[in-house]
């Protein structure tokens, strides 16, 4: 796909520019614990006020359903916001109108302001064209910077981008260049690592990949559910017994497809679900006992899959390999993850991953900065590994 991004832009000084972000954070207690999609967002919001603009942030934050709602209002991230782009920034309790067009003529060049929270508007949801005029009236040009809110057809995601003249922001530009590596355009063989606790979340992402990928690498919950499906007996595991039928159908459309699917055949068990219990022992798939749980790949099982890696000039990856969270069963995440960092060090590998379990698990195992690209989006990603068209994007194309 091809789109303008502020490359393309001539002089805007002076000019007023809506920049659509994502500025949905964890918040604790009134405080942001995680300031990353500020950063994301920071060489966009600068660069613009460099070169002169008056930067207006578009964002949403939670799901406030058309009601203002107090704990819900941007003006809580302000301090965030300050904080990464080392910068004042004003804050207007409006998107739109006269309060929105008179703290337009207070900012000077290169001044950022934050408008208030999108969804406090029943309009942007609704995608409603009378809400995108108004927005709209009182900029020159909208620039998307929010690829983790663009599977939303929403007023400041979609709208927007068909009546102004509009741009991918630099942290959208680099997630749509990584993702058409990944998956687009990718350089063969390309290897899908899908893992997490359940198929039902994910069963389109894998349908749509089977016909994408060269390997499918099955981890996670997930796993267990397809091992069932072909018989194996998996104890006490996280399963979902009632999608046997779904999962022999992937099975099948994967080989029609010439991917091959890889499921553990060795794996960590335990009798309980906590921090290196008594109980832990690795087991092959086939002698599961009755009250053990599959928690974790085991270690043969992971090498071959790095193996497979090694094969492989491009991975995609979504979702951990064990119950990551809890030691010893991060295990083979890590060390998967270590493989597939090792490879893209040696420039063999586009290793490109996605969704917020993904990135702390990577993070976990010291390798997110070793990867290619990692994307911070959730539900975005999801729906791009799904194969499907996201609107926030479909809309900057030109
Ligand atoms: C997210 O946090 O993943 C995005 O900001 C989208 O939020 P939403 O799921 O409430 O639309």
């Amino acid at each position: 796909m091809s789109f303008r991004t502020l490359d393309d832009l001539g002089d805007v000084t002076g000019k007023v520019a809506l920049v659509r972000v994502d500025l949905n954070l964890p918040m604790q207690d009134g405080t942001v614990t995680d300031n990353t999609r500020v950063r994301a967002a920071a060489p966009t919001i600068l660069e613009l006020a460099d070169k002169g603009a008056k930067v207006l942030l578009l964002a949403h934050f939670g799901r406030p359903k058309g009601e203002r709602v107090s704990t819900q209002s941007l003006s809580m991230v302000v301090g965030a916001v300050q904080d990464v782009l080392g910068r004042e920034v004003m804050f207007v309790p409006e998107i739109a109108g006269d309060v929105v067009r008179q703290s337009i003529g207070i900012l000077r060049p290169g001044d950022i302001a934050i408008l208030e929270n999108t969804r406090f508007w029943k309009g942007e949801e609704a995608n409603d064209p009378d809400l995108v005029k108004a927005i709209a009236a009182n900029a020159d040009f909208y620039v998307n910077d929010a690829f983790s809110a663009a599977h939303r057809a929403h007023a400041t995601t979609e709208g927007l981008a068909h009546v102004l003249p509009a741009y991918a922001g630099r942290s959208m530009q680099a997630e749509l260049e990584a993702l058409e590596k990944a998956l687009g355009n990718p350089e063969r063989p390309v290897a899908a690592v899908v893992g997490g606790a359940k198929v039902s979340s994910k069963l389109d992402v894998l349908t749509h990949l089977v016909g994408q990928v060269d390997h499918l690498i099955i981890g996670g919950g997930m796993a267990n559910t397809f091992l069932a499906a072909r018989g194996v007996d998996v104890g006490k595991s996280l399963c979902e017994h009632d999608l046997a039928a779904t999962v022999n159908a992937i099975m099948d459309a994967a080989d029609k497809a010439g991917c091959t699917v890889h499921l553990p055949y060795e794996v960590v068990v335990s009798k309980e679900f906590a921090a290196n219990p008594a109980s832990l022992r690795t087991s092959n798939v086939h002698e599961v006992a009755a009250d053990e749980m599959i928690l974790d790949v085991g270690p043969m099982s992971v090498e071959a899959l790095g193996d497979v890696l090694k094969t492989c000039r491009t991975l995609v990856w979504n979702g951990p390999l064990g119950a990551f969270e809890i030691e010893p069963f991060d295990a083979a995440t890590v060390a998967l993850a270590r493989t597939a960092a090792a490879l893209t060090r040696e420039g063999s590998l586009v290793s490109v991953a996605g969704g917020g379990d993904t990135v702390a698990a990577l993070n976990h195992a010291g390798v997110a900065g070793d990867f290619t690209y990692i994307s911070t989006a959730g539900g975005a990603f999801l729906e791009w590994m799904e194969g499907r068209e996201l609107p926030g994007v479909a809309a900057l194309e030109v």
